[in-house]
């Protein structure tokens, strides 16, 4: 496995190209499973998670092509499984999803439960009792799911006790074949969900709402082929921003939709790095003397992500004063904290909260990605670093930031892939 090296303390200038969403590549991907004709998706990145979800399609019978270094096309004329086996879901909790689809498509399914990565329990209860309300049977049968729907799935009014973004999109997935209305409550209201629900009406879903608390959806008979743009992703460009912040200097990010971080730039200002914001463009600068401390607190959108909780914390871990970082979405989402610890950060996790004591640098030290988002925290700290850090177990990384070391290389951070002995 390979560990990316950095060399800290060198800010970061020049422009960064933001690239699909992760989250919503995916989810985009499992549309397929609803039609007979072509899916064309471009704008799409590549990494490990679109790779894994393109393996269990293949599996189910999809033929899967890719065109150029972004797009991709999905063809499913008739699927030859409905079975998503352990070995190929386990990989990434996403591909869950597919379950809802090919209940819709051939009235019964057998998918595992997922893994993912283990940033809390993530149980998959809101799924199937969204599922179990348009009138499918489930089973649970040595970890996997179970599920008929004979005669097809019907409209049902869901209202989810909290917000899931994941049960959110299975639901809309899973109802746009439905007999009738579904009306989705207290539904996830992410860009990427939009995203998807533009997709599916492209193909002739009738979805209204998406984005809103209350999404509704008209269920129809058939849906067509689409061509579709995956939406800029936020996540990396949050990363990015944070990076620069975290780093010094000037960097510039192209192909964003600034307006889906709206919680994100008045707090990177907050801590004292200067935001200007383009019609697709960001500009992050940020000169010498420590950042502010600022206090986050995450919440579903538009709330501030919980993805960019890990790489606010490596901002604020260098700030004049302290910081509080609250929590609210994943009840283990501070694996980061002993890694940043390593780096000579001062931090307490009590329970949900994070207690962030500034300090004036970090050091260099080996250390060790647990989760997707926790990794590129350590990347934006070991940016800022003296020293050199080592980072071991990326392929977190690659589930979900393409070239990371090419576009932050490009930026003139100091920064290899080497094989990990
Ligand atoms: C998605 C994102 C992830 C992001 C998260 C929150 C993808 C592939 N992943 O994950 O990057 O961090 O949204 O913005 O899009 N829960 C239950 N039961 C369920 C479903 C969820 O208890 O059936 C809980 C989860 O454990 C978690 C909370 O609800 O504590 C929110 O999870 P959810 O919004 O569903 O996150 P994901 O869709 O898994």
């Amino acid at each position: 496995m390979d560990k990316i090296v950095i060399e800290g303390g060198f800010p970061l200038r020049g422009d960064i190209r933001i690239s699909g969403a992760k989250n919503s590549a995916i989810k985009l991907m499992a549309v397929c499973l609803l039609t007979d004709q072509q899916i064309t998706l471009t704008n799409m990145p590549r990494l490990r998670d679109t790779r894994s979800m393109g393996q269990l399609l293949t599996h189910l019978g999809v033929e899967v092509g890719e065109v150029g270094a972004s797009t991709m096309t999905l063809h499913a004329p008739k699927l030859s499984s409905s079975e998503a086996p352990y070995d190929l879901v386990r990989k990434m909790r996403a591909t869950f999803n597919v379950l809802g689809p090919l209940l819709a498509r051939e009235e019964e399914a057998r998918v595992s439960l997922p893994g993912g990565c283990a940033i809390g329990a993530r149980p998959v209860d809101l799924h199937l009792k969204a599922l179990e309300a348009m009138g499918a049977k489930i089973e649970l049968e040595q970890g996997y799911v179970v599920a008929s729907a004979k005669g097809g799935l019907r409209g049902a009014e869901i209202s989810f006790p909290f917000v899931s973004v994941g049960a959110t999109e299975h639901a809309l997935l899973s109802a746009v074949l439905a007999k009738g209305e579904t009306v989705l409550m207290n539904a996830a209201r992410e860009p990427e969900i939009i995203d998807l629900a533009n997709c599916l009406n492209a193909m002739g879903a009738k979805i209204t709402g998406a984005g809103r608390s209350e999404v509704r959806i008209e269920g129809v008979a058939k849906l067509g082929g689409v061509e579709h743009s995956v939406v800029p992703d936020r996540i990396e460009a949050g990363t990015y921003a944070l990076a620069a912040a975290t780093a010094g200097g000037s960097v510039r990010l192209t192909h964003v939709r600034h307006d889906h971080l709206g919680a994100l730039w008045p707090l990177i200002a907050q801590a004292g790095a200067r935001v200007s914001l383009d019609d697709s463009t960001v500009l992050i600068e940020r000169g010498t003397g420590r950042p502010n401390p600022v206090d986050i607190d995450t919440q579903a959108y538009p709330g501030f992500p919980t993805d960019l909780q890990a790489q606010f914390m490596a901002l604020v871990g260098l700030a004049d004063g302290v910081s509080i970082i609250r929590e609210n979405i994943f009840e283990n989402r501070f694996m980061h904290c002993p890694e940043l610890t390593r780096m000579g950060a001062d931090i307490t996790v009590r329970g949900r909260e994070a207690i962030v004591r500034g300090v004036p640098e970090y050091v260099a030290a080996p250390v060790m990605a647990t989760d997707l988002r926790a990794s590129a925290s350590l990347i934006n700290a070991g940016l800022a670093a003296r020293g050199e850090t080592h980072i071991s177990r990326v392929y977190h990384l690659d589930r979900g930031f393409e070239h990371i070391e090419v576009k932050l290389g490009q930026c003139g951070a100091r920064i290899k892939r080497v094989p990990d002995d």
